[in-house]
């Protein structure tokens, strides 16, 4: 054979084997994973029509532009929660786009499995034609009776089984971990599936970018401001800064820092204590992943994965990347904002 060096993995292929290597495996996550793939692929065919969409409707005169995008978020919403609503494996959901709970409907059968997600993350990029995403969690469930509950939905990420992400870029890429290293396909849109591409991802030290946005930086607390001061080398001048790059769009620069290193930042600030990002659609699967690829995430305080969360749509600061650009984040904080610290850890 000439041409094609590499064995062609396909996810389910390798969903599989991962499977293959836990015995007694039922089976019932690599298929849920091999649905979430699925509304990946429903969701990259909408996202790359949506541009063309949105000129169309504006050439003739109608306010299609803000309906498209708004579609764009519910479709997107509706694939994921129709494709695992009546398949038994999955007892209830979670939407960062629903106030409420997701219960799987009567007439179906409730699972083992509960669901987190973020059906398109960095939403306000669609319009621009910059990267968008969408973000996974998988618990087991944990309460009694058949049906899930909140308690299900509010564990610690260090309890997640599975974590994935979705980002919609110049290709469609899918990255899972299920505890056992990180992996990346790529979306072949003439045959509809995703190739293994980047297989045993790990976070390349030391990192190269900084990520965060610095319109913010008015209201940041000194620690951060110190913290950032630190990433450009500015006091040591034989020392060489990290570039900064930021999109708007958590997926996708989580994405490219975990491929290139570095660290992603959406602190506490004066205004918001607790940040923007939430905790169980974004940092904890994200957390996740980055550990399952030698980093690490941090809400300045210690790691995500360990904290309780106590609420559906909780925010939290969120600090993920290379282990130790994270962890000179928590140092600046511990040197220059333990009260705000203290007062953070109290309420979190
Ligand atoms: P979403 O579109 O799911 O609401 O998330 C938006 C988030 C996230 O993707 C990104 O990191 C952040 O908002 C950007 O916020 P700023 O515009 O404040 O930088
Ligand atoms: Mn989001
Ligand atoms: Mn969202």
């Amino acid at each position: 054979m000439t041409g094609i060096s590499q064995p062609l993995i396909t996810i389910e292929r390798h969903i599989l084997n991962q499977q293959e290597q836990y015995p007694g495996a039922t089976g019932r996550l690599t298929n849920l994973l091999y649905d979430l793939a699925l509304a990946a692929k429903l969701i990259a065919r909408e996202t790359t029509r949506a541009g063309i969409v949105s000129i169309l409707g504006a050439t003739s005169g109608e306010n299609v532009h803000g309906e498209v995008q708004q579609k764009l978020d519910v479709y997107a919403d509706q694939v994921i929660f129709r494709m695992n609503d009546h398949t038994g494996r999955v007892c209830v959901m979670a939407s960062e786009e629903h106030d409420e709970l997701l219960q799987i409907p009567d007439r179906f059968k409730p699972g083992y499995y509960v669901l987190i997600y973020d059906p398109l993350d960095g939403s306000s990029n669609i319009d621009v034609n910059a990267s968008i995403g969408t973000i996974f969690a998988i618990h087991r469930k944990i309460s009694p009776g058949p049906r899930g509950t909140e308690s299900d939905v509010l564990q610690p990420g260090h309890k997640l089984v599975a974590a994935a992400y979705v980002v919609y870029g110049s290709s469609t890429m899918l990255v899972y971990s299920t505890g056992r290293g990180v992996h990346g396909f790529t979306l072949d849109p003439s045959v509809g599936e995703f190739f293994l591409s980047h297989p045993d991802i790990t976070i390349p030290s030391p990192g190269r970018y900084y990520s965060a946005n610095q319109g913010h930086q008015r209201d940041w607390l000194p620690g951060i401001q110190h913290y950032v001061r630190w990433l450009q080398a500015l006091d040591e001048p034989d020392r060489e800064p990290l570039a900064q790059r930021y999109i708007g769009s958590l997926v996708s620069d989580f994405h490219r820092n975990l491929l290139r290193g570095g660290v992603f930042f959406y602190p506490g600030d004066t205004r918001r204590p607790q940040g923007k990002l939430r905790l169980t659609y974004e940092a904890q699967p994200l957390a996740f992943i980055a550990e399952q690829a030698g980093g690490y995430a941090s809400d300045g305080a210690g790691n995500i994965l360990d904290i309780q969360p106590h609420s559906l749509h909780q925010r939290v600061p969120f600090f993920v990347g290379n282990r130790e650009l994270v962890e000179k984040a928590e140092r600046f904080l511990q040197q220059h904002e333990a009260q705000y610290l203290a007062e953070y850890v109290r309420t979190r």
